[in-house]
């Protein structure tokens, strides 16, 4: 029986990577940077199976460039906004993603972010590193406080949840927002308030929403003017999320305070874009689930996934069930 030939995007962590090489007769892309439209268009054809990152789209034209046989698309993340959900149910083809496992990395770099952002040490580091620090002072580098300030998280899933969770450790009051949930979790002392509430009683907001037609820029030039002017708006969703250029005015004004980032829209932000000029803002470049054993599990994931569409079985994790109904 020749074994079903599928298409890795990317070089994964070592137990994934096994995983598929011994099922299958895999084609790993070897690059650092993604292959092009045109390349993954030639590379996907007569695939059983395609195991993509986030950072290829893989829309109705890839999967009919595969064509017929192919089974499985297991994305290589928790979000799946690179992928044509919809195109692949019509088509009968089962999408995986790999939820749950990177919750606390990111729910972790999401606090990384905020008080970092809080407590202005990218900012601090600048300073020492460009030669300024020249005595102790009371003023110096001012931050905000945790304690008692209010977090409002946008979007309440696991990830939210776990940002919460977490929050209750440094006494922030919590407020959440999310259209699927308007009681609170038992367990976690957060309350659920409409968007406005949210964005005007905020001290630090915390985006945990996918990416979709309705979340898209849902934090704009009309959202900023709602928050309060020593809001710190943090962001390790999508960046699509975000309106940059409304975000860019609201930094710049100092309409809000700081803004931090693990997500743009584009990824990678050019190198001349405007937000890089600005000191009250931290960029990372999608590092949120960049730890050493959420990868591995990550990629352990996506390979099972990938292997039990090819087999015929149901996806562990599976993000459009309805194509088994
Ligand atoms: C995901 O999985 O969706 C994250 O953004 C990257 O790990």
């Amino acid at each position: 029986m020749p074994k079903p030939r599928v298409f890795v995007t990317r070089i994964l962590l070592d137990k994934g990577m096994q995983m598929i090489r011994e099922f299958c007769d895999a084609e790993f892309w070897q690059e650092d940077l993604p292959p092009s439209r045109e390349t993954l268009l030639d590379r996907v054809q007569g695939k059983d199976g395609l195991l993509p990152l986030l950072t290829d789209i893989i829309d109705l034209e890839v999967m009919q460039a595969a064509g017929k046989n192919l089974k499985v698309i297991s994305n290589h993340a928790v979000g799946y906004d690179n992928i044509d959900i919809a195109a692949a149910t019509k088509l009968g083809i089962p999408v995986g993603n790999t939820p749950g496992i990177l919750t606390d990395a990111t729910a972790d770099f999401t606090f990384c972010l905020l008080l970092n952002a809080a407590r202005r040490i990218t900012e601090a580091d600048r300073y020492v590193r460009t030669g300024k620090w020249k005595t102790w002072s009371p003023a110096l580098l001012l931050g905000a406080d945790l304690s008692s300030a209010t977090l409002g998280i946008i979007g309440f899933g696991r990830i939210g949840q776990a940002v919460s969770r977490r929050a209750e450790g440094f006494n922030l009051k919590i407020i959440f927002h999310d259209p699927n949930r308007n009681e609170p979790v038992p367990g976690l002392n957060a309350s659920p308030v409409d968007l406005d509430t949210l964005l005007h009683q905020s001290d630090f907001i915390s985006m945990h929403t996918p990416l979709t037609t309705q979340t898209h820029h849902m934090i704009n030039a009309a959202s900023f003017n709602k928050m309060k002017t020593t809001a710190i708006l943090i962001n390790t969703a999508r960046g699509g999320v975000v309106d940059p250029a409304a975000l860019y005015t609201a930094l710049k004004d100092h309409r809000i305070q700081a803004a931090a980032l693990d997500v743009t829209e584009p990824e990678p932000i050019p190198l001349d874009s405007p937000l890089l000029e600005l000191d009250n803002l931290i960029i990372c470049p999608h590092i949120a689930s960049a730890s050493n054993s959420t990868r591995a599990r990550m990629s352990i994931m996506a390979a099972e996934n990938l292997i039990a569409g090819l087999k015929g079985e149901k996806l562990p994790n599976c993000v459009n069930p309805e194509v088994y109904d």
